[in-house]
């Protein structure tokens, strides 16, 4: 069974909306260890829209399983990566106006500064992962760079889910990205999009080490929830009175 990170950038979006300090993605860093995730993954944009540099500092301290943190390959992540020393970085493509990660990492058109990188982090005991598309220049030049680990995208496999011909056809791209990866010594993990539905699907790929789940287990988290949220606060307002 592959292990499971799991993404709680969207916790941070709620908190962020308010700019409060609920809902924290520190503390429930900690439940989703008790519910038996294997490591905790958050991405500190470049913008600061949701996790903030506390939080993953404070997470350093607490995470008990694995920490990774998703990056840009820029100099600032850089120096906070190496003064944090999360277990792994995740390292990704970041432009201010997408609502969340796009597509994967250009590694082979700036593979001499991912390698630069990857020697950096390996140094201060980091482990690097590369968010990549299921692409073979991709995965060539991840190898290439030093990373021990890919992560492949999985977006476009969720997008074309319901659709079962494109399914077969993004379901192939991740199994040969994959055996590709395998064959040249690389790590494999798998993330973006997925949910309860599309993951029983992904089990057709080989070598999966780590999938990183995010928005759905939150959704789904929320659901689950709600009703006794509302049930709570219904029993605090029974103390009133009017008039
Ligand atoms: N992996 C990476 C590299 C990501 O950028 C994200 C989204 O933040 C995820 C996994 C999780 O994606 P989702 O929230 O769609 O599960």
């Amino acid at each position: 069974m592959a292990s499971l990170g799991i993404n709680l950038d969207h916790i941070a979006t709620v908190r962020q909306a308010r700019r409060t300090v609920e809902p924290d993605p520190v503390s429930l860093a900690l439940l989703a260890e008790l519910g038996g995730a294997d490591g905790i993954t958050v991405h500190l944009r470049e913008d600061r829209r949701h996790i903030q540099d506390r939080d993953v500092e404070l997470l350093r301290g607490t995470v008990r399983s694995r920490l990774n943190l998703e990056m840009a390959a820029t100099a600032e992540m850089v120096a906070i990566a190496l003064a944090i020393k999360p277990d792994m970085v995740t390292l990704v493509p970041e432009k201010r106006e997408e609502v969340t990660t796009e597509g994967g990492l250009e590694v082979a058109r700036q593979l001499p500064a991912v390698k630069r990188i990857c020697t950096r982090m390996c140094r201060a005991k980091i482990e690097v992962s590369l968010f990549i598309n299921p692409d073979a220049r991709q995965v060539d030049a991840a190898a290439e760079a030093g990373a021990q680990f890919i992560e492949l995208h999985t977006g476009q496999f969720a997008e074309h889910h319901g659709n079962a011909r494109n399914r077969r056809r993004e379901l192939n791209r991740l199994i040969a990205a994959a055996e590709h990866a395998h064959s040249l010594g690389l790590r494999v993990n798998a993330g973006h999009g997925l949910n309860y539905e599309n993951l029983p699907t992904l089990h057709a790929v080989p070598h999966l080490e780590e999938l990183n789940i995010g928005h759905s287990i939150i959704s789904r988290s929320v659901e689950e929830g709600l009703a006794k949220a509302v049930k709570e606060m219904l029993r605090l307002m029974k103390g009133y009175r009017s008039g």
